[in-house]
């Protein structure tokens, strides 16, 4: 039996009126990406409150490498209601907290002792981290890169990189953020090859830290393994070892951002593991909680005690409810067979994204990512690379209308990224796939590019 099962049009009747409601409750500003209005969900399908079951690959962009209430989630998440639902850890100590942190503490990699904070989204962790990376130091400056994304709070939005979309407006930003180039592949300069451009990085990481920064300026250096909102880019593996050489040089602190591509997303439970780096911190959110809100900075004992007593803390951090979740969470996650299904899916999924750019050449310039982590970038021109916005919107929109939820990523937000649960079953890849197929293939047939 298929997993899409459409009853109305999409978005139905109920869901239009619920989304009009939110339009006239919620500010304008507030992101939207499909007028969908969810009931339930379960695994990797949705139900909305039209009775249309539609596939989810955005997963709450990236949030659900679980899928949708795990049983085992569920349950530890209503027995923790019924005894307690809120420990402020400023003010006493609950164990799933001390619990989640050892495990944590465990599961990062390198020898060194381990410590973890706990925070609620994946922005607060990567501004917790800049601070614990400022107090070890005792440097300001922050390393990031092009294409980055690191959050919307105002120290997050100065580490991002997208100008229009996500800062236009908002300034002015946290000073001391320096961005340097990252090195995309499938944008490289014609007749260079991949070889070429890796080395071109890494000589101008050595020129960046005299043009724009000093290195005993730097506290940190922040890194997306693989680039989520920048479009699933992976960090080709020997740049990623030339800023950890150029870290330990300069006593710069190395942050891998993992809030997306971590917890088993690229096939690995962390995605710097490909590489064979070991970031002296790694902030961690989205999959860890299996949709509740929590985040993690796993980092170098030395290191995450530097902030004074007290200087770290929240409301929130640490909530009992979200430790449980994350702690089931992991148990789904660091089980060999879940791996194992997620590298299964990577191959399944990206020979059917091949095959799709095969058949149309002149739409589809790359596939890439890492593990299953992967996307597609529309282009007017596979030769001039043009990146085709309005394509990868109609893709999007055909998709939904046919009961697979996908969503746009990439610096000129024209890819169209697939973030399922890393448990689909093959049919329900082979069904997502198909619907894939049929609206790349309608697109391309209304904009001539068939
Ligand atoms: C790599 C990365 N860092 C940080 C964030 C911010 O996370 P949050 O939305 O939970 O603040 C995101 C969110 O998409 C992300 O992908």
């Amino acid at each position: 039996m298929p997993a899409i099962h459409l009853v109305t049009e999409l978005p139905g009747p109920k869901s239009r009126a619920l989304v009009a409601r939110r339009e006239a409750a919620m500010p304008s500003g507030a992101a939207k990406l499909t007028g969908l209005a969810i009931a339930h969900a379960h695994g990797a399908t949705m139900t909305d409150l039209d009775g249309n079951t539609v596939l989810d690959f955005a997963g709450g962009i990236g949030m659900l490498a679980v899928g949708h209430t795990p049983e085992n989630v569920v349950a530890a998440l209503q027995k923790q209601a019924a005894e307690l639902v809120h420990m402020c850890s400023i003010i006493a100590t609950h164990e799933s907290a001390v619990l989640l942190a050892e495990r944590l503490n465990a599961l990062a990699p390198g020898p060194a002792p381990k410590r973890t904070a706990l925070m609620n989204s994946g922005a607060e962790a990567l501004e917790t981290a800049v601070h614990i990376c400022r107090a070890s130091t005792k440097r300001q400056g922050v390393v990031v890169f092009e294409g980055a994304y690191h959050g919307r709070t105002n120290l997050t939005l100065a580490m991002t990189s997208k100008f229009n979309l996500f800062k236009k407006g908002f300034g002015p930003f946290a000073p001391e953020v320096y961005r340097l180039p990252f090195p995309t592949m499938y944008r490289r300069p014609p007749a260079t090859t991949e070889a070429e451009w890796i080395d071109w990085h890494c000589q101008q990481l050595d020129h960046s830290f005299t043009a724009y920064v000093d290195p005993t300026h730097v506290a940190c250096v922040v890194v997306e393994p693989v680039q989520g909102e920048g479009g699933f880019l992976p960090a080709p593996a020997a740049w990623l070892r030339k800023l950890r050489a150029l870290c330990d040089q300069h006593g710069m602190l190395l942050v891998a951002d993992e809030v997306q591509c971590g917890m088993g997303r690229t096939g690995k439970l962390w995605a710097c593991e490909h590489a064979g780096v070991v970031p002296d911190v790694i902030t961690t959110a989205k999959s860890l909680g299996a949709g509740m809100p929590i985040s993690a900075i796993v980092g170098r004992a030395d290191v995450m005690d530097a902030p004074h007593p007290g200087g770290l803390g929240g409301t929130y951090s640490g909530s009992p409810m979200a430790c449980v979740a994350a702690l089931a969470a992991l148990d789904i996650i660091t089980a060999p067979a879940f791996l194992a299904r997620a590298n299964e899916l990577a191959a399944m999924i990206r020979a059917r994204l091949e095959a799709l750019q095969a058949r149309f050449p002149r739409l589809i310039g790359d596939v890439r990512g890492l593990g299953p982590m992967l996307a597609i970038e529309l282009v007017k021109d596979p030769a001039t690379k043009e990146p085709w916005l309005e394509a990868t919107q109609a893709v999007n929109a055909e998709t939904l209308t046919r009961g697979l939820v996908t969503i746009r990523a990439g610096l000129y937000s024209n890819c169209v990224r697939l973030l399922p649960p890393l448990n689909l079953t093959d049919a329900e890849v082979s069904e997502a796939m198909d619907v894939l197929d049929a609206s790349v293939a309608a697109v391309a047939g209304r904009l001539g590019a068939a």
